[in-house]
């Protein structure tokens, strides 16, 4: 189908740069409500400097196919990026990766130190909570995703920091349960916010689930691989740092050719969810194919 043939079917008359577009003024509101001017600073750093919009642009999307708009999705896809931009400063804190680095540009706590970093983190995520909760539609299930998808991250986060945990497991499994955990919540839950938000039905958002599930732990793959076959200026983020700190990823795993085999598994998973929401899923097939080919 042609992008002619395309407009006029439900999500198919915004291109990714309008929504991204969309979510930055929004998130440059939120920011701005901010009192404290350093934190203000040091949140407009973290959320405004860059950044894919991955999370907020797949909320939007899944709305959008599913025949809702913009406006009804927008606060879940912000609080999503929220969350994100939250769990990239503590990330990036010495006592967690110790990155200098992140998207081009010192990360928090280089350009405003620890303090205000950590204060940063934690002030991003109870606001999350507060624009989750200004959606028009189900509101408290918005909420409930976020909190839900913020809880996974922070256990997927220690297991992959403090590294021992479930013992009992297999590396393989172990592996998987951090980037299920770490990566994968966010993404696969923000793609059920933005449905919620339209007001999907069980059947549309069990489709949904899977659709997230699969492109949320490929989300993580690639972006392991990505730190070993990418240069730091390609990343604008260190290059080379999971095998330098021993971090469990799955070319350390499964090879960078397993890594490269399982992602496209995971796409063609991702594929076949689709399959049931017709022509109107053709911008999240799009989407998923970039994110399994993306370099940084
Ligand atoms: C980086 O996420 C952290 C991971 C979960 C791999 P993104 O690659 O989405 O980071 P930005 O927001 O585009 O910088
Ligand atoms: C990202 O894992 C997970 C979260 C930030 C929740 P990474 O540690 O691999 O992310 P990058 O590579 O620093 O962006
Ligand atoms: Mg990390
Ligand atoms: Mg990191
Ligand atoms: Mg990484």
């Amino acid at each position: 189908m042609n992008e002619t043939q395309d407009q006029g079917r439900p999500g198919h008359d915004h291109d990714d740069d309008a929504l991204r577009k969309a979510v930055d003024e929004r998130l440059r509101d939120i920011v701005g409500r901010i009192r404290h001017e350093r934190l203000c600073e040091a949140a407009s750093h973290s959320t405004l400097g860059g950044g894919k919009r991955i999370r907020p642009i797949i909320a939007l999307r899944t709305a959008l196919m599913l025949g809702g708009t913009i406006e009804q999705a927008l606060p879940a896809a912000c609080a999503f990026e929220l969350i994100h931009a939250f769990s990239l400063v503590h990330d990036d804190l010495p006592a967690l990766d110790d990155d200098d680095m992140r998207r081009g540009q010192p990360t928090t706590h280089k350009a405003f130190g620890e303090c205000v970093a950590i204060l940063t983190g934690d002030l991003l995520q109870s606001m999350a909570f507060v624009i989750a909760a200004e959606t028009p539609r189900h509101p408290e299930r918005i909420t409930a995703e976020v909190a839900q998808a913020t809880w996974e991250m922070i256990e997927g986060q220690t297991w992959d920091t403090i590294g021992v945990f479930a013992e009992d497991l297999a590396p393989e499994a172990r592996l998987e349960l951090i980037h299920r955990n770490k990566t994968a919540a966010l993404i696969k839950r923000a793609a059920r916010a933005g449905a919620i938000a339209a007001g999907a039905t069980d059947q549309d958002l069990a489709l949904i689930d899977r659709w997230g599930s699969s492109v949320g732990l490929m989300f993580q793959v690639v972006d392991d691989i990505l730190d070993e076959t990418q240069t730091t200026e390609e990343l604008g983020k260190t290059a080379g740092k999971d095998r330098a700190q021993g971090k469990m990823t799955y070319p350390a795993v499964h090879g960078i050719e397993g890594a490269r085999r399982f992602v496209e598994r995971l796409k063609n998973d991702a594929d076949e969810a689709l399959s049931g929401f017709g022509a109107s899923a053709q911008p999240l097939r799009m989407m998923t194919s970039l994110l399994s080919k993306r370099t940084n």
